[in-house]
């Protein structure tokens, strides 16, 4: 059967923020010390960071990058990471040694290299008030007070103006250092945020949050006032302890649960009267959980040991169209509840699970990377209505029960001021081509219609060493198009764009 879509560019859902496509970067594994900061490195620029990765994240236009964690940041002291005479610490979230090498001015240096916003996550844990809104006096006053010498002192003049703060991490999870209770949390968020805009009234600050009606009616009470956004994290694959990670069709049973936690919190800001004052950040996502065994438990486990279990991560090969399709799903979901996703986070950019892979000779561009390269230069900035009468659809079995998943999921926008219409066009169906009849209104000349698809032979595909190319974005001009009705077709488990203009 064909899908036929219905599309009204005069009815505008919202305009997209460009910080949905934003990124993560933690003290974790390879991410930072052998992903984007190696001095030395023949592929490093005069800062130490790895000039073929900065390109990398300017080329999918990374908006935002969120550090230096994560569950890292709960106990990390920004100072310890400033000024001449680094001392190396040790991260007790992890269990290795911390070299801070790489602190707040070489993160501010490396999202000005990639063009994107620096985004700070504070210790809640382990920290305080106090050292939070120290951290915001070094990075954002001028010259008043102890903290702004000390950034002076350390050869930046000029204030760094970091505009996104984020108040602690997962401080709800008993495997946080620092954990809290929703009653204190929101007692401690409030004083934190006090005194952060007491420095710099101009940030805007998000605190660690869940769809959780409790965490929050504690959380928006005490701090509400205070706060710009709520910061959400879901990993699907829950591969923290096995990496035992789902095939291909568990992976699109997991799409139908993208949007959820996007609806709860917004129905909890809604009944707690923040719809339109606090939007959401959901800024740490990705299909798969990282592999990152015996931390959160305390089996008697060396820490190299679990340190080298770590390395499970850098397998290309574990990362395949599922990875494409589910992220082309999730960024669906951001577009379509625009009004209230301002931002989100991919977890992390580089190694791990990332889009990006580094390797001594040069990078890995994962699937997942080439979606963001889609969606970030070929889908329009506003989200238009359209609707589908039926689709096709598929069905999994998954733990006893059975999924029946559209095989279409679809998301239209428009672009310089109405004259483009670029719709998002993901096939999630594991072998089968999808037939797409659309109804554009005026977008009808066939001379004007381009496909661009992120596409692999097979639904497990991946982009390895001796095959860096087997997933990437191929540009289709279509023909025999007829002016009436404008019929498609799109590659099983495809992430596809069609402009028209
Ligand atoms: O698995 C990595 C961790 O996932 C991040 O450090 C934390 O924020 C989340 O729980």
């Amino acid at each position: 059967m064909t899908t036929v879509l219905y599309v009204e560019p005069r009815r505008k859902i919202g305009k997209r923020d460009p910080k949905i496509f934003g990124h993560f970067i933690e003290h974790f594994h390879r991410q930072i010390y052998g992903g984007i900061y190696q001095p030395g490195s023949i592929l490093a620029n005069e800062a130490g960071f790895r000039k073929d990765v900065i390109q990398a994240l300017r080329d999918i236009k990374a908006s935002i990058i969120r550090w230096p964690g994560g569950c890292f940041a709960s106990s990390y002291h920004w100072k310890d990471g400033v000024g001449k005479d680094r001392v190396p610490t040790y991260d007790k979230a992890w269990r290795v040694e911390e070299p801070n090498t790489f602190g707040t001015d070489e993160f501010i240096e490396f999202c000005r290299q990639v063009g994107a916003e620096p985004y700070i996550c504070t210790n809640a844990g382990t920290g305080t008030p106090e050292e939070m809104s120290e951290w915001v006096e070094y990075c954002n006053l001028k010259t008043e007070g102890k903290w702004a010498k000390k950034r002076i002192a350390n050869g930046n003049e000029e204030p760094f103006n970091v505009k996104y703060w984020s108040i602690g991490n997962e401080n709800y999870g008993t495997w946080e250092m620092g954990a809290k209770e929703a009653r204190e949390w929101g007692r401690f968020v409030l004083e934190a945020a006090k005194m952060m805009k007491r420095v710099d009234p101009a940030i805007e600050i998000l605190a660690a949050s869940i769809p959780d009606l409790d965490w929050n009616i504690h959380l928006l009470k005490e701090a509400g006032d205070f706060l710009d956004w709520i910061s959400i994290h879901k990993y699907w694959d829950e591969t923290w302890f096995t990496n035992d990670l789902s095939n291909y069709e568990t992976c699109m049973v997991y799409t139908l649960s993208i949007e959820e936690p996007i609806i709860k919190a917004k129905h909890i800001l809604g009944a707690l009267g923040y719809l339109g004052k606090i939007r959401i950040a959901f800024d740490e996502w990705n299909l798969r959980g990282w592999y990152h065994p015996n931390v959160f438990h305390f089996e008697n486990v060396p820490a190299e040991e679990c340190a080298k279990a770590r390395d499970a991560n850098d397998l290309n090969a574990s990362y395949t169209m599922a990875d494409a399709v589910f992220s082309a799903c999730f960024l669906n979901q951001c577009l379509k509840h625009c009004q209230i996703v301002g931002m989100a986070n991919f977890a992390p950019a580089v190694n791990t699970r990332g889009a990006i892979f580094t390797h001594d000779r040069g990078l890995i561009l994962r699937p997942a990377y080439h979606v963001f390269k889609l969606y970030t230069n070929y889908l329009g900035d506003e989200v238009v209505d359209s609707w589908t009468p039926e689709r096709n659809s598929f069905t999994v079995a998954y733990k006893g029960k059975s999924y029946k998943i559209p095989s279409l999921d679809l998301i239209p926008t428009i672009s310089n001021n109405g004259k483009e219409l670029r719709i998002a066009i993901v096939n999630r169906h594991p072998d089968k081509a999808a037939k797409l009849k659309i109804n554009t209104g005026s977008f009808k000349d066939p001379n004007h219609i381009k496909l661009y698809s992120v596409w692999g032979k097979s639904k497990d595909s991946f982009n390895d060493l001796d095959k860096p190319e087997e997933v990437t974005i191929t540009e289709h001009c279509l023909n025999n198009i007829s002016r009436d009705d404008l019929q498609i077709e799109v590659h099983p488990h495809s992430v596809n764009v069609l402009v028209l203009w």
